[in-house]
């Protein structure tokens, strides 16, 4: 089936509303074609570009990709460099087809620990396309779920220490309003490429009840194909949400 097959394949179910995307494998890729790991990273934008297309012809209303962890600042200088290279790179190369598809790109992690030539031209497509509708392209840069949920107790701390918040007032959804994901919708499906099977720090408290994903793809092999795919076997789940398959089919009837 080509892709276009594929894609008219997956509109005729629900689509996931958020997907979130574990990016990994670029190294393996270019170290299996005796290649420097960057090789595999630059290969891995191309795959960025054209599962952020598909996406968007789809209508999913929300992608996230996992770029950059808090713990990658842990590499070899060089590469983090590298990718700091490329994140520039690409928020540059990608701005006339970003706005010309009313994408909002949005930002989540500790975002100050960006070099500033990362920052600013990231800064600024935010604030450019912080009105459109199309879908929200949020980029996971120097994340970590851990250290989000952190930022998020820190702030509620703060206000409980000030008198404006009394714990027992804390819900789920106002535990939400401080985090990065704040007005996202919940995350559907996760996918992660390269055979591990791990969230490594991706979005923990919006996982809960996400559908995983996992594919032996390295992500600069993963294209429009392999995202159909995962939206096809997504579609084909029972999400149980802690009920029973009896009570979910009496709700559908
Ligand atoms: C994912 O590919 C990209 C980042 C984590 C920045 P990796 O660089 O982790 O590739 P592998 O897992 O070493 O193959
Ligand atoms: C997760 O991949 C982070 C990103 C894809 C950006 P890693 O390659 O850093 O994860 P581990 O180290 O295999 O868990
Ligand atoms: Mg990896």
């Amino acid at each position: 089936m080509d892709t276009s097959e594929l894609e008219a394949k997956v509109r005729q179910r629900g689509l996931p509303k958020h997907i979130g995307v574990i990016m990994d494998g670029n190294g393996r890729w270019a170290e299996a074609r005796g290649e420097d790991r960057l090789v595999g990273h630059r290969e891995g934008s191309t795959s960025v570009r054209e599962v952020t297309r598909c996406a968007r012809r789809l209508g999913v209303q929300a992608l996230t990709l996992y770029a950059f962890s808090s713990q990658n600042w842990s590499r070899p200088p060089e590469e983090v460099a590298g990718l700091m290279d490329l994140l520039r790179e690409y928020l540059l190369k990608e701005r006339e087809e970003i706005l010309g598809n009313q994408i909002r790109l949005n930002a989540i992690g500790e975002l100050d620990r960006l070099p500033r030539y990362v920052k600013e031209p990231l800064d600024e497509l935010r604030a450019v396309s912080a009105h459109h509708t199309g879908m929200t392209l949020t980029l996971a840069l120097s994340y970590g779920g851990k250290e989000e949920l952190l930022a998020a107790t820190r702030a509620l701390m703060a206000r409980a220490v000030a008198g404006t918040l009394a714990p027992d007032r804390l819900t789920e959804e106002l535990f939400e309003q401080h985090l990065w994901t704040k007005g996202l919708p919940p995350v559907d499906l996760v996918v992660r490429t390269s055979g591990e099977r791990r969230l490594s720090n991706f979005l923990l408290w919006q996982s809960a009840y996400a559908e995983l994903h996992f594919t032996d793809t390295h992500w600069p092999d993963f294209r429009a194909q392999q995202l159909c795919e995962a939206i096809l076997a997504y579609q084909h789940r029972e999400r149980r949400f802690g009920l029973t398959g009896a009570q979910l089919r009496r709700a559908g009837t």
